[in-house]
């Protein structure tokens, strides 16, 4: 191991990095919009037993070989099974960030364009369509969304250049639990709003009705995506964490905030889209046309404070993604810092301008680019499913092998025990070891299975 390698200072820093990568679009969007179209509160069930059996334990895995290791990805292949094909794992676990990255700071810089106009004009037009259509207008423009996903890689790249301790645990420090406060104050305003109850009863009405083997799927797919799992980002934060930390506490401690994050989130935006009356849509677009839309419709109320929570709410939004984007963004210097000797700053500047690249690509693949199609996707789309669907599940379930059938059992237990001094008897540990070898790796290729078909 490199000596003098950075760690985090302790534990709350390491639970709060952590959390900062899983929060993100995925707690603040697609989160709630499942739990609407899947079965309201019958869906969070679901979504907390997938997060219980099958998510820790992949999420515990990954922790697990980095803290053992000290080492990021592809390192911590070489050294607990080295000269084999585990190293191919290390590769692409140092690839798919950089490929998430540059598709997530095009969305991360239109909530920077987002920012800018909440601040400046505001959004008076008080027309759905007007509002899509301006959406549609700004992303296919090709300079102003260019400019953004620049801006937003750019203050990426300060903070990972300044460090593990002095960027990103500093910045996750600060950020974190404004992000918190941003979003209770969100939601107590869409809860005020009138008619805001049918979005709450869409989030805790259970209908069991809906609970079908797809819906299944897709509670354990999105519980899987928000803590950002199977593509070496908790694995390399994991390996800046202290030998004397306890791993399982971490583990615990960021899956509690990243579900309470996302169940704030979800109260603090159904029922404002209810409030507008407007019907619950998907994916990331949405935030930037309907909310901007329910920003404009409120503000024939008290213009003013709906324009305090348009800007608060894209300060969210910017923020959360930050935090995740920084977490992708450190794999690849780590990599290249610690593999291929580079210097973090030039680590830094390879990894702005490999990603960047790829990014401009999909930026333009909504304006002049986008007749080029990869399998019939645009450059965007493909990036997106690639690694959404493929690559992270590939990831995951390679990780949950190995751990499960390759690493040493008593390193593992070690791991999870906290060397043994953890205060539960070994039938904990039994069905964390059962859950790893055998549920966890039969559920992710339902998941792929799943994705795959539809
Ligand atoms: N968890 C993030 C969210 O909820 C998204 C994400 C998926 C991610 N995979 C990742 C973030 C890998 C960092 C690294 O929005």
């Amino acid at each position: 191991m490199r000596t003098g390698r950075e760690q985090f200072g302790g534990r709350g820093a390491a639970i709060l990095a952590m959390a900062g990568s899983a929060i993100g679009l995925g707690n603040i969007w697609r989160f709630p919009y499942m739990v609407g179209q899947t079965g309201g509160a019958a869906f969070i069930v679901i979504y907390l037993v997938s997060c219980l059996l099958l998510s820790m334990p992949i999420f515990l895995a990954e922790a697990i070989i980095g803290h053992r290791t000290h080492a990021s990805t592809f390192g911590a292949m070489e050294k607990l099974a080295p000269g084999t094909k585990w190293k191919w794992l290390g590769l692409l676990t140092v690839l798919s960030p950089l490929v998430i990255l540059s598709y997530y700071s095009v969305v991360g810089g239109w909530s920077i364009g987002y920012l800018w106009q909440s601040v400046t004009v505001g959004f008076h037009n008080g027309e759905i369509g007007t509002v899509s259509s301006a959406y549609g207008k700004f992303i296919a423009s090709p300079w102003r969304p260019l400019l953004c996903h620049t801006l937003f890689l750019g203050a990426c790249a300060g903070i990972v250049s300044a460090g593990v301790k002095s960027g990103i645990e500093r910045f996750n420090k600060i950020t974190m639990p404004l992000l918190f406060l941003l979003i209770v104050l969100i939601m107590t305003y869409s809860i005020s709003l009138p008619g805001s109850r049918a979005g709450v009863d869409y989030l805790v009405k259970p209908d069991f009705s809906k609970i079908t083997p797809s819906a299944v799927a897709a509670a354990m797919g999105q519980s899987f995506f928000s803590l950002s799992l199977g593509v070496g980002t908790i694995l390399t934060y994991a390996s800046y964490i202290k030998k004397q930390e306890n791993i399982l506490v971490t583990g615990m401690g960021t899956i509690g905030f990243d579900l309470l994050f996302a169940m704030i989130a979800g109260f603090a935006i159904m029922p404002a889209v209810f409030a507008a009356g407007i019907e619950p849509g998907a994916g990331p677009g949405l935030i930037f046309e309907t909310l901007p839309y329910i920003f404009a419709k409120m503000g024939a109320g008290v213009p003013v404070i709906s324009a305090i929570v348009a800007v608060l709410f894209f300060l969210t939004i910017v923020f959360a993604a930050v935090t995740s984007a920084i977490s992708m963004y450190e794999v690849g210097v780590a990599y290249l810092v610690e593999q291929r000797g580079l210097s973090r700053r030039r680590a830094t500047l390879l990894v702005f301008a490999g990603t960047w690249t790829l990014g401009a690509l999909c930026s333009l693949s909504f304006g002049p680019l986008s007749e080029v199609k990869l399998f019939g996707l645009t450059i965007f789309s493909f990036c997106d499913m690639l690694t959404s669907n493929f690559l992270m599940t590939f990831g995951g379930l390679l990780f949950v092998l190995f751990v499960g059938w390759k690493m040493d059992k008593a390193a593992v237990r070690d791991e999870f025990t906290h060397g043994g001094t953890a205060r539960f008897n070994c039938a904990v540990f039994d069905a964390f070891w059962f859950l790893l070898r055998y549920v966890a790796p039969v559920a992710i290729v339902i998941i792929f299975i799943t994705n795959f078909v539809g």
